[in-house]
């Protein structure tokens, strides 16, 4: 069922979901550019670091990544669950890579690192997106570049992008990690909104939604980005709030108060004292 703001906007949908298709990413020129330089590094067959806070829209760059690449010649294999001991990891890697897993550590990465190069005899590039890997452990760190490891080091058969929190780049900076480090020839990160981007954005998703009004007005915007900070998942949640403050008072327009109201009310949620 809908929810009410939706129909009391005149909406086709819920303007502010994660369920946006690949084709209707909303892509400023700081986001194409970012998008550029991962096709680019991909096609360079290089690796890369994409660092940024949470909700500033990583895993959107890599879905339209994905939406961008040609079908032919490459082959992209997105793996979420960072959390994984070494051997886990590779299994869930043959698993996303369509083979059986072995049982052994040595097998595992054998089946995979096998696969990698029977695609590149058959002139198709692997890129396997590592998405949350902040969070992976030591043990699949020390290893990774192993795994970039193909006729004594003299080929690049794969593609590795490694996505996550900035605190990413710090561990890729220790000294332990510095061998994985050195091959990531890329290293990009995704900056917070501007107050230009936080307008484009509502409006774009709005439009979306099938709404070509204004439902924002500038001065609630401005109150919408500082308090998001710049993260798009922050400016969806607290827009779908203000949207539907605003159709329970039965307003047309999402005003200040409205924007202040559902601040209050999440500054002073029960149990959020400290
Ligand atoms: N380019 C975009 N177009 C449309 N919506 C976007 C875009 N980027 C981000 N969003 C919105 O912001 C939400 C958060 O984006 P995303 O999941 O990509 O952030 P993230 O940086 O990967 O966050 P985390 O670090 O928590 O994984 C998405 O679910 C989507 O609603
Ligand atoms: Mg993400």
């Amino acid at each position: 069922m809908m929810p009410a703001y939706v129909s009391h906007f005149g909406l086709k949908q819920a303007p502010f979901t994660k369920e946006v298709a690949d084709a209707d990413l909303w892509l400023p020129a700081s986001k194409t550019a970012l998008v550029d330089d991962l096709v680019e590094a991909v096609s360079e067959r290089s690796s890369v670091v994409l660092v940024g806070e949470p909700g500033v829209g990583k895993t959107c760059v890599l879905r339209a990544l994905r939406h961008r690449l040609p079908q032919a010649g490459f082959r992209l294999t997105y793996c979420h669950n960072a959390t994984l001991g070494r051997r886990d990891f590779y299994r869930q890697l043959c698993l996303a890579l369509g083979l059986t897993p072995n049982a052994t550590a040595a097998s595992v990465f054998f089946s995979v690192s096998a696969h990698v190069e029977e695609l590149g005899r058959e002139r198709v590039h692997p890129v396997f997106l590592l998405d949350e890997a902040h969070l992976l452990h030591q043990d699949t760190l020390d290893h990774l570049h192993i795994l970039l490891n193909y006729s004594w080091d003299s080929k690049a058969l794969l593609s590795l992008i490694l996505v996550g929190l900035p605190e990413l780049d710090d561990r890729l900076a220790a000294r332990r990690n510095r061998s994985l480090f050195s091959r990531l020839g890329r290293r990009l990160h995704i900056s917070q909104l501007t107050p230009e981007d936080t307008t484009e954005y509502l409006r774009l998703r709005l439009e979306r939604a099938g709404c070509e009004r204004e439902v924002f007005p500038s001065d609630s915007i401005a109150m919408l980005h500082e308090a998001a900070t710049g993260a798009l998942r922050d400016i969806d949640r607290l827009a779908t709030a203000a949207l539907r403050e605003a159709a329970r008072k039965k307003k047309k327009l999402v005003e200040r108060d409205v924007i202040a109201r559902v601040l209050d009310a999440e500054a002073t949620r029960p149990g959020d004292e400290t």
